[in-house]
């Protein structure tokens, strides 16, 4: 069977991957479902290799990796290979170990990542996830020609609309400054951007040291807004059209607890300019691409705390660009 064929006759797709890829490969699960309507589960490959998991033979493990020697997943991959599963690898370092583990895969392409933080290889796996979801969903007849023409064309363009959101670095730098004073933030997201939201509050905790948690803004009222003070900056995401309003309700609850709140919306929104200390509006984009775009701004905002603080931002304390051991 060629990998055509068995993206086509899949009974589901497994990621497993770590941190940052972890975070890309959830945003992997909501555009397979979406374009292809093929069930998909994201797993910590730290979880995977212990757990039993069931795999079938007709199951496609795509493992997600920027360096390609991750040692979680290269466990998992090793596992669903005993199991039968077709493993599909996604990496950035050309002839990895992962690159070689797998069946089959496709490189990013972003060049090496100096930094420990894993920034380009973000935006690049999302890209690659983008086409696969794209690729088998024209195979599989899932989406129409127009549809997928659209997306092509949103991919073509990315370049130009990370070039605009460049333009907001010296903002982003200006109110980053304050933030030298919280211990503690929280970013709130949805959908496409709930993935998003984890991946800046990871970006800011291993660069700056500051603690950050992410949450699917619906999920606030359970339990987080108890959290919720004057010294708890709140980056909240609002890009979805269809649930804008019930994301900017989130926000209000937030901001009546005296948060100091950071929005982040697409240029063609309106807002009551009170609900937020800070607007910051991204290029207009199908909720699906802000992910690009909202990355980059998230990345910035970390950036600026860690310089803020003294930091050295390439080599942050504790960790290792590659993690081959348990
Ligand atoms: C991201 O900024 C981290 N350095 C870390 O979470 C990383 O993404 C994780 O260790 C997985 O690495 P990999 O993509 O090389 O497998």
């Amino acid at each position: 069977m060629d990998n055509r064929e068995r993206f086509l006759n899949a009974r589901r797709i497994i990621f497993v991957a770590c941190g940052t890829s972890w975070h890309a490969s959830l945003i992997g699960e909501y555009l397979i479902e979406d374009f292809c309507r093929i069930p998909v589960e994201v797993e910590y490959a730290s979880e995977f290799r212990y757990r039993n998991p069931v795999i079938y033979p007709d199951d496609i493990v795509i493992a997600v990796s920027q360096s390609g020697e991750t040692a979680d997943t290269l466990a998992a991959i090793e596992l669903a290979k005993q199991n039968g599963a077709f493993v599909y690898g996604i990496c950035n370092v050309i002839g990895s170990s992962i690159a070689r583990a797998t069946d089959s895969g496709t490189y990013i392409h972003v060049g090496p990542e100096i930094g420990v933080a894993s920034t380009k290889a973000f935006t690049g796996q999302v890209t690659v996830l983008t086409m696969l979801a794209l690729m088998i969903a024209r195979v599989k007849g899932t989406i129409d020609q127009e549809c997928s023409r659209k997306i092509a064309k949103h991919l073509l363009d990315l370049p130009a609309v990370l070039e605009e959101v460049l333009r907001l670095n010296d903002r982003i730098a200006d109110f980053s400054k304050i933030f030298t004073y919280a211990h503690n933030f929280i970013y709130l997201g949805r959908g496409y951007n709930y993935p998003t939201a984890l991946e800046g509050a990871l970006k800011l905790k291993e660069i700056s040291y500051i603690h950050a948690e992410a949450y699917a803004a619906g999920e606030l009222k359970h339990g987080t807004i108890a959290l919720i003070t004057d010294h708890v900056p709140v980056i909240a995401i609002a890009t979805q059209k269809h649930i804008f309003a019930k994301t900017i309700s989130n926000i209000r609850e937030v901001k009546a607890r005296g948060a100091y709140v950071v929005l982040l919306v697409t240029e063609d929104t309106a807002v009551d300019e009170g609900i937020a200390d800070v607007i910051i509006r991204i290029p207009k984009e199908d909720d699906k691409f802000t992910v690009f775009p909202i990355a980059v701004v998230l990345q910035l905002i970390a950036y600026y705390a860690s310089v803020q603080k003294g930091l050295d931002v390439d080599q942050p304390r504790n960790l290792a660009k590659s993690v081959t051991v348990e």
